[in-house]
């Protein structure tokens, strides 16, 4: 089958793309025959070495994918096949990467896509999606009614908390780095969208929210705690989930004096049962058309090494010419 892979850790031009043998579902694996994949900033780094992980030998980029069970192994009881699944988490934690024409999973990361929507849809929403959900639901338990800021309104993952926040009755505010983008954010359900290069974010956000921001998810990788505290509500909830090597002060007395509650989560160490309960929401929300994770290009699954070049030109460098998940296609 085609992969895309590597050797070792290494720029992004280090992927290879040619022929690896077929993986065989063993124990509870799903032979899934993929029809889309979605990159996301993690493979970048786990490819780089930024973030170093057991490895197998070669190693398959990507966490995300969406396709038909082709076979199942001898343990696997969900999927019959022929069944259309999405899942994410995989190329994680010594396990295989999804960019190849073939993959197999454990059942226990894969849902069943929804009827209509799409291998492309499924994969670009998955990893965002959970990530989205644990966070909202799990750890900030968003409340309708509540207000929700999140920097990056039509990033991987700000795209997927707008919407999602939306779904669940909240009023969001959101930034973005373009008039296009800003649009996009409004077309998404933010009820206000920010210029953060030009407009002042502080006083907007507090015209937008006189009482306090309820739940602010933090998506960029060095925040400015004194600003985002004294912007949250009494009771206020703050998520954080980016920039590993980020040492920012923190505001410890203006925080616990408004009984402020702060929630850290990597996606991956999420249990199945966790992110399966994610996957339930999301696949409602995909059905329904609450939740339309946004693509911003479909390439060739051979295009993979110029795919992580641009997502790291933009999560890493700022480029600002994504908006949107980068989609492959074996
Ligand atoms: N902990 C976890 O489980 C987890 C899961 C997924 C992702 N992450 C991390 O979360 C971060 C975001 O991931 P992603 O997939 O959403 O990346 P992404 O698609 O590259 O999005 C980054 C967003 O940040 C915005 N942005 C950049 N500089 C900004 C600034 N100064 N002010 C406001 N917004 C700014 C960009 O807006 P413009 O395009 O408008 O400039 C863009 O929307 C990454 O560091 C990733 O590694 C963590």
């Amino acid at each position: 089958m085609k992969a895309a892979f590597i050797t070792e850790p290494g720029p992004a031009d280090s992927i290879k793309f040619g022929e690896l043998p077929m993986p065989e579902p063993t124990g509870s694996q799903v032979l899934v025959q993929v029809a889309a994949v979605a990159v996301n900033p993690i493979d970048t780094y786990i490819r780089s070495g930024a973030i170093a992980m057991p490895l197998p030998q070669p190693y398959i980029v990507g966490c995300d994918l969406a396709g038909t069970v082709e076979s199942v192994g001898p343990d696997a009881r969900r999927f019959a096949p022929g069944t259309r699944v999405w899942g994410s988490n995989q190329g994680l934690l010594g396990r295989q990467g999804t960019f190849a024409e073939f993959a197999a999973v454990d059942e226990q990361w894969l849902y069943a896509t929804p009827d209509d929507v799409s291998d492309p849809s499924a994969a670009a929403g998955a990893l965002v999606g959970i990530t989205a959900h644990l966070g909202l639901v799990r750890d900030a338990a968003l409340q309708s009614g509540e207000t929700l800021f999140v920097n990056g309104g039509t990033g991987g993952v700000g795209s997927a908390v707008v919407q999602m926040a939306k779904a669940l009755g909240a009023r969001v505010v959101t930034t973005a780095g373009s008039d296009d983008k800003l649009a996009a954010c409004v077309e998404l359900g933010a009820d206000l969208a920010i210029n953060y290069k030009t407009d002042d974010v502080a006083s907007r956000v507090r015209e937008f929210a006189p009482n306090g921001i309820d739940v602010w998810w933090e998506t960029l990788r060095e925040p400015d705690f004194d600003r985002t505290v004294e912007l949250l509500a009494t009771g206020g909830r703050m998520i954080l989930m980016a920039g590993r090597d980020a040492r920012p002060e923190f505001p410890v007395g203006p925080f616990y004096i408004k009984d402020c509650r702060l929630f850290g989560f990597a996606m991956f160490n999420a249990s199945p049962d966790q992110q399966r309960t994610a996957a339930e929401d999301i696949n409602r929300w995909l059905a329904g058309g609450q939740y339309r994770p946004r693509i911003d290009g479909v390439l060739p699954l051979a295009e993979t090494a110029a795919a992580h070049q641009l997502q790291e030109d933009n999560t890493i460098h700022g480029a600002g010419t994504l908006a949107g998940k980068i989609v492959l296609t074996p």
